[in-house]
């Protein structure tokens, strides 16, 4: 293989192909009903349709060529056989592990890791249920009903989305009656405040979720909220209304949780990858059960199975991985929509932002060697039809951006009928199919005219059309097809980056800001405490800190 999949030419293939693909209008492809039938493929309830990308036959096998010239089917395995593929970490990538079947074994330095997966899954079960069934009390003997878990990146996006989308599914509510699960992430004080208000010390439990248990946010928020709980209930409280979630169990212990109400994960889980270790699970176990976080675990494994053996032609994560690389690195479009038709998927968009933008923000290949192409993409989304009504017109008249469309069968909500036949839910999903054809098929001249639109607003009416999609419906959204749902997205951007020949299993591009800022911490704090003056920023910087801390400009 070339240094760099862009020498190879199965690159050069799709690139010399590029420009003729999308003169043909989707108007036109969508003709082809062989095609469509072609790009319409389902796995375990999971439905994908991807014949309004931008795509014939003949790109997907040259996609297909690509996947083999960077040889994706070796760096999947190699994957699921933990070997290090986080050269710059060396670490191995095993978040599969954590939704392992318990007989299953998968090694990491030939240790079957899934056995310690499920030693740490159980003592969630034992925590969570004694919790929930008020065996576990406070220091007044209060059963604790609220959970506050303080975490922020991947230690909050990823638990945040699950929670939000279960919180509203049908079977699940009577689980969590009486119960409270927040989030605190923003080291900002207002988050501190939202995050506890109108909670008792008594009654809420604070999980402390860090995998290096060294993030400044994370570490100031987990010692304001011990300052709460002390300040109510004693010292002695800590042991009783705080645990943690982490890597790092001396860090744990030093801060003074009680090694016993720690709970493990490891160094090959990235943060961003780690919703189905404790990071995730525990607080749903606390919030939900642990019954209803396993059926989450195994949904994701379902994919992973599907991912791991199913040929690339009817792989939901590769093809989508693979369309992904097309409509970025050959057809230029830097950014993608993530449009979820369910309003409990709201927060699927920012979980992905980060999954997405943290794994393949690289410009650099694992290698070393700078990318003559850019890697990664620009992720947003919000859920439908709301975001019809924010920033579609952007989507349908200015820029094209690949949309990925998520839709549910059945609503988890039951239907209130108004006396007409399309209700809600029928309404909502009329407009995840219409938008879709929309973005197609666009509006022409001639179809304004003969509607008999003014002359000088047609130019302002037409939809130019040929503007890529793809389409996945659900069954439903369970904790099954919510842990389905991860899964497809945790590998897609896996196969991106295994394509673009990148590390998306590090994260270097966050360390420069975390430094610059505790420079600023020691200067605020050297100011603060000694009235020391502000020195050794740039002129900018420094009046504004100045400002900021309203001492004397020289
Ligand atoms: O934003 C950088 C990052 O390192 C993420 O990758 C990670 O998910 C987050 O910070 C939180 O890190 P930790 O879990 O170690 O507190």
């Amino acid at each position: 293989m070339a240094t760099l999949i862009s020498e190879c030419s199965e690159w050069k293939d799709l690139q010399s192909v590029a420009g003729a693909t999308t003169k043909t209008h989707l108007r036109e492809l969508l003709k082809d009903e062989e095609r469509c039938k072609s790009m319409i493929t389902s796995y375990d309830g999971i439905f994908l349709d991807y014949s309004r990308q931008q795509v014939t036959t003949e790109v997907m096998k040259k996609l297909l060529n690509l996947a083999e010239a960077a040889h994706l089917k070796e760096k999947i395995e190699s994957m699921f056989n933990g070997d290090r593929i986080n050269k710059t970490e060396n670490r191995s990538v095993l978040h599969v592990a954590l939704r392992a079947k318990r007989d299953e074994v998968i090694h990491s330095d030939s240790k079957n890791v899934v056995q310690e997966v499920w030693d740490v899954l159980d003592k969630i079960k034992d925590f969570s249920e004694r919790v929930r069934n008020g065996s576990w009390v406070g220091a007044t003997g209060k059963p604790l009903t609220d959970v506050v878990a303080i975490g922020i990146g991947g230690s909050f996006l990823g638990p945040l989305f699950v929670h939000t989308a279960l919180q509203t599914a049908p079977d699940v509510a009577e689980f969590c009656k009486g119960r409270q699960l927040r989030f605190l992430a923003n080291v900002d004080p207002i988050d501190v405040a939202q995050s506890l208000d109108g909670l008792s010390q008594e009654t809420t439990l604070v999980v402390i979720v860090s995998k290096t248990f060294t993030t400044a946010e994370t570490m100031l928020n987990a010692r304001t909220v011990r300052s709460w709980i002390i300040s109510a209930l004693g010292p002695n409280a800590v042991a009783k209304h705080m645990v943690a979630v982490s890597t790092n169990l001396k860090l744990v212990k030093d801060f003074g949780i009680d090694p016993n109400n720690a709970f493990a994960f490891w160094d090959w889980v990235g943060g961003r990858y780690s919703v189905c270790s404790a990071v995730g699970i525990l607080p749903l176990s606390l919030q939900y059960g642990f019954s209803v976080a396993n059926k989450f675990l195994q949904g994701a494994e379902s994919i992973d199975k599907h991912f791991k053996t199913t040929s690339f032609e009817k792989n939901i994560p590769v093809l989508l991985g693979l369309l992904s690389v097309w409509n970025v690195s050959f057809l230029g479009y830097p950014a993608r929509a993530i449009l979820p038709y369910c309003q409990a998927l709201e927060k699927f968009a920012p979980h992905i932002q980060q999954l997405s933008m943290e794994s393949n923000g690289k410009g650099v290949s694992i290698e070393g060697v700078p990318l003559p192409f850019a890697a990664g993409e620009i992720d947003f989304g919000e859920p439908g039809t709301n975001g019809q009504h924010s920033f579609y017109q952007l989507i349908h008249q200015g820029r094209v951006i690949p949309c990925d469309f998520i839709g549910v069968i059945e609503s988890q909500q039951p239907i209130y009928l108004s006396g007409e036949a399309v209700n809600n839910h029928d309404e909502l999903m009329c407009n995840f199919f219409a938008q879709a054809d929309a973005l197609a098929y666009g509006k022409t001249n001639e179809e304004l005219k003969a509607e008999g639109v003014p002359e000088h607003l047609v130019p302002h009416k037409t939809f130019s059309g040929n503007r890529p999609s793809l389409s996945i419906l659900l069954p439903n959204l369970s904790p099954y097809t919510i842990g389905q749902l991860l899964s497809i997205y945790e590998h897609r951007i896996a196969v991106q980056g295994f394509i673009w020949g990148i590390n998306s299993f590090d994260q270097w591009g966050v360390e420069l800001g975390k430094s610059l800022a505790s420079h600023v911490r020691k200067q605020i704090n050297a100011t603060r405490t000694k009235g020391m003056p502000v020195s050794g920023f740039n002129y900018s910087t420094s009046t504004l800190l100045k400002h900021y801390l309203k001492v004397n400009s020289d």
